[in-house]
């Protein structure tokens, strides 16, 4: 028999941005379950480095802080979500302290060491010394832990949202408008798939970086809230925006390991294998230009001498200062043979965040109504063509409170027509239906196309496109989706196929709109249209529900 939950609000996600909505919420009275696929931790908050970036200096500003956003942002950023999330960093930060989040302080100073990060034009990154993610992880976990009316359910994966008619025959705005009441969850230890339902849904599932070979990302970063939203019919903007982080440890038994740009912001310099700099080539802002355009130039580099990876070095800065801030780079280098003291570290690119997401207005509601989206998942606007480093935990944060907000106004607008609906419905959704379904015999065609699409995402829509190789992604994805289709109407699911099929829906999502940008801005370079078209335009995908794949699988499920 199928388990069915009921919560105020069901969170699809345990990062930065969905404890932090869980605690907000939860702290005004309202019952909240958490989802999470893997541990609570697994996602990509708990590896954030550099830190959390905050205007608290006084010979800094907000403003400055805004400045720098629309200028890494290449002319794509929404400057009222700009304006709203960087006033509201201080409180942020004072939110983190209270929750226990202890930032490094200058030494003998009541102040905090503010570290430095490409694109800043002040030292404006809070942090605590290297593992800024792994410090805030453990507050929001610690808080989580100790509210009652806040359920975590590790190892349990979303599949898909559940959505009705509001209101049966009632149009809005000449629509007949959908609400969303729940999502269809597999329990990944017990095997079988249960109903989450919930007045209101808010995805946090953090980004897609998996689609691509080398990242910096963990397992589950497979863009599973952006293809759920789309498959349920909600837009999604600036897909093709993905951000290459320009230094992931280059190593045989390092897998995605991030050097983080707080190490250039010390002073680290980028080397040829020669043992030459080569920023001045490309931008006098040298090794702390835009991420966008040094990821650019590591990968000119590297494909101009043939080589597998250039070289990031700190060495020639005092050991102690090393220690003292990047004491995790140090110990994971060193365990791999590199001492970071005393040497250069080998780095290469690898794709490191989703600059696009689902549309989301000022308050994190996407286009169905009882559905939000929050963090590395949403689009708000406020990364553009390229993302500020440091922005994304901020991001996080103030979406959590901001929809929080809103959604404990609504819960307590208890005359609401929806609720009445929202409860009417709550013994009509279908259970899963597994009985068309079998174990499935050849798990070989789920292994081999991971790897196959995240080998072309690579190869043809990575750092530098054209329009033969978009194209080239597009035909074999096509072809995925389709193999992936059939194997998802014939055999049960499991997490292996949920993120497969996530990640080939997300893929095609970049291609589509990576091939609607002819021009190169921020993030999205192609040698077929190197210059930029003014006014720069966002790319908006709108879900056509005669997509006859994405069809099938609504109809199969509702
Ligand atoms: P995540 O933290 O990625 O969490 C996603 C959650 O969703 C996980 O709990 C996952 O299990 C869950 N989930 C996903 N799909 C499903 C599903 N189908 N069902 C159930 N649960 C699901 N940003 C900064 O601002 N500063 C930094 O210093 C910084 N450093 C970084 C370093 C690294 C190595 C990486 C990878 C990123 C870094 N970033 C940094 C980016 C930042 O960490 C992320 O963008 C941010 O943490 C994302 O938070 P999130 O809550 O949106 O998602
Ligand atoms: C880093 O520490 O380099 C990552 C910072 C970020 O992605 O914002």
């Amino acid at each position: 028999m199928t388990r069915h939950h009921n919560h105020d609000v069901l969170i699809i996600g345990s990062g930065a941005a969905g404890l932090a909505a869980a605690l907000h919420i939860a702290d005004r009275g309202h019952s909240v379950a958490v989802l999470s696929k893997n541990a609570i931790n697994s996602g990509s908050t708990q590896f954030a480095q550099g830190g959390i970036a905050a205007a608290v200096e006084q010979t800094d500003s907000k403003a400055n802080h805004i400045r720098d956003t629309l200028v890494a942002g290449a002319g794509l950023c929404d400057v009222d979500a700009v304006s709203n999330i960087i006033n509201r960093s201080s409180e942020v930060i004072e939110q983190l302290i209270a929750w226990g989040v202890n930032f490094d302080k200058n030494p003998s100073l009541d102040d905090y060491h503010l570290t430095k990060e490409g694109g800043h034009s002040f030292r404006r990154v809070l942090h605590v010394a290297d593992s800024t993610g792994n410090a805030v992880s453990a507050a929001l976990e610690r808080n989580a832990s100790q509210r009652k009316n806040l359920e975590l359910f590790t190892h349990h994966v979303a599949i898909d949202l559940i959505s009705r008619p509001q209101i049966p025959g009632m149009t809005i705005d000449g629509n007949n408008a959908r609400h969303c009441i729940g999502a269809y969850v597999y329990d990944i230890r017990q095997g079988g798939v249960e109903i989450f339902e919930a007045r209101h849904i808010i995805l946090a599932t953090g980004g897609a970086s998996k689609v691509y070979l080398y990242t910096s990302n963990p397992d589950g970063s497979t863009g599973d809230g952006i293809a759920m939203a789309w498959r349920a019919g909600c837009r999604v903007s600036n897909m093709e925006f993905n951000q290459f982080h320009p230094t992931c440890l280059y190593h045989p038994h390092a897998k995605s390991f991030l050097i983080s740009e707080a190490v250039r912001g010390e002073g680290g310099i980028l080397l040829l294998p020669d043992g030459t700099r080569f920023m001045q080539k490309f931008d006098n802002r040298l090794e702390l230009a835009p991420r966008d355009i040094v990821a650019r130039a590591i990968d000119h580099e590297m494909k101009r001498l043939g080589v597998d990876c250039l070289y990031l070095d700190i060495s020639h800065k005092p050991a102690a200062q090393i220690e003292n801030h990047f004491p995790t780079i140090k110990s994971r280098c060193l365990e791999l043979g590199i001492d970071i003291t005393k040497e250069p570290m080998p780095v290469v690119p690898a794709a490191h965040y989703t600059c696009g997401g689902v549309i989301v207005d000022q308050n994190g509601l996407t286009d169905l109504p009882g559905l939000y989206a929050i963090g590395e998942t949403s689009s708000t606007g406020l990364h553009g063509a390229n993302r500020l480093a440091s922005n994304s935990i901020l991001e996080c944060l103030v979406y959590a409170k901001l929809v929080s907000e809103t959604i404990d106004t609504q819960l307590n607008q208890t005359t609401q027509p929806e609720h009445h609906l929202v409860k009417r419905e709550a013994k009509t959704i279908a259970a899963w239906d597994e009985s068309r379904v079998t174990d499935s015999d050849e798990d070989v065609v789920l292994s081999h196309n991971w790897d196959e699409l995240r080998r072309f995402m690579w190869d043809y829509v990575g750092i530098v496109r054209t329009d033969k190789r978009l194209e080239r992604a597009m035909h074999r994805i096509l072809l995925l989706k389709q193999e992936v289709h059939d194997y998802y109407s014939n055999y049960k699911v499991g997490n292996d196929l949920i993120e497969l099929r996530n990640l080939i829906q997300v893929a095609e999502l970049i291609v589509k709109s990576a091939r609607m940008r002819k021009e190169s801005r921020g993030l999205h370079f192609t040698r077929d249209y190197p210059n930029k078209i003014d006014p720069p335009v966002d790319s908006i995908l709108t879900p056509a529900s005669k997509d006859p794949l994405d069809v099938f699988i609504r109809q199969r499920r509702a």
